[in-house]
């Protein structure tokens, strides 16, 4: 688990946001959610992979849900808790490449929102396996992801700064090993529990010490498995 790079990260933000607007692309997953599957919004139980600084667990919890958010860095937990007080959220300190505290087909909607990318592969199938147990039947996964095809960023740097795993490399201005997805690795690893029910690239541009860099991100919704 990376947690002290990412603990470095917070305490002194590189290129992770503190922002408390919620992301956009999950704005527009809950909105598809909605209006796409006359899912109501309210009384939910939502977990949030990766939760941050809670963006987006404090946003949906102020909707009228239940959420529970995973976090390894502590100052971004302390921040959520502070951001969240008086919602119904419950901020834990826990790997999301581990076993959850949280009992078998228990939660609704799960999100992960940029942050299982930087697991390693033994992490990653407990990631599998544990989102896969606890959804309930039925139940929705948002994943945004680091994505590999078109983009010649991550291909430089998987030849430039490679990391121990395959289609890995060392993001040097953090010191973090992340992993990116080609379409065909990211229906292998989902396809098994979750139904893919749209899998769109979607091309970004990040800007850092006076560069732009574009990058390629998936954004999947998938619903478990009745
Ligand atoms: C790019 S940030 C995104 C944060 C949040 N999802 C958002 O949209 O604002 C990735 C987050 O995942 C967390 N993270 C990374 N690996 C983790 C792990 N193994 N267990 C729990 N959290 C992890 C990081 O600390 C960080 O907060």
């Amino acid at each position: 688990m990376q947690d002290m790079t990412w603990e470095r990260e917070y305490r002194n933000p590189l290129l992770v946001t503190k922002s408390e607007e919620p992301q956009k692309d999950t704005l527009r997953f809950l909105k598809w959610l909605k209006k796409e599957q006359n899912v109501i919004l309210e009384n939910l139980s939502v977990l949030d992979l990766g939760c941050g600084t809670g963006r987006n667990s404090n946003y949906i919890a102020g909707l009228g849900n239940n959420v529970t958010g995973f976090e390894v860095s502590t100052t971004a937990l302390d921040l959520a808790r502070t951001r969240g007080r008086g919602l119904s959220v419950s901020y834990q300190h826990q790997n999301i490449g581990a076993a959850y505290p949280l009992a078998d087909n228990s939660i609704d909607l799960i999100l992960d929102v940029t942050s299982s990318n930087s697991l390693n592969e033994k992490e990653r199938e407990a990631y599998l396996s544990e989102t896969a147990r606890v959804l309930k039947p039925g139940g929705y996964f948002f994943v945004k992801t680091l994505c590999k095809d078109g983009d010649q960023n991550a291909k430089n740097l998987i030849k430039k700064n490679p990391g121990p795993e395959a289609d890995t490399y060392i993001n040097q201005d953090m010191g973090l090993v992340e992993r990116v997805f080609t379409e065909k690795n990211f229906r292998e690893l989902y396809s098994k529990d979750f139904q893919i029910l749209r899998l769109e690239k979607k091309t970004s541009y990040t800007r850092f010490k006076n560069q732009s860099y574009k990058r390629n991100f998936w954004l999947a919704y998938l619903k478990k498995n009745i």
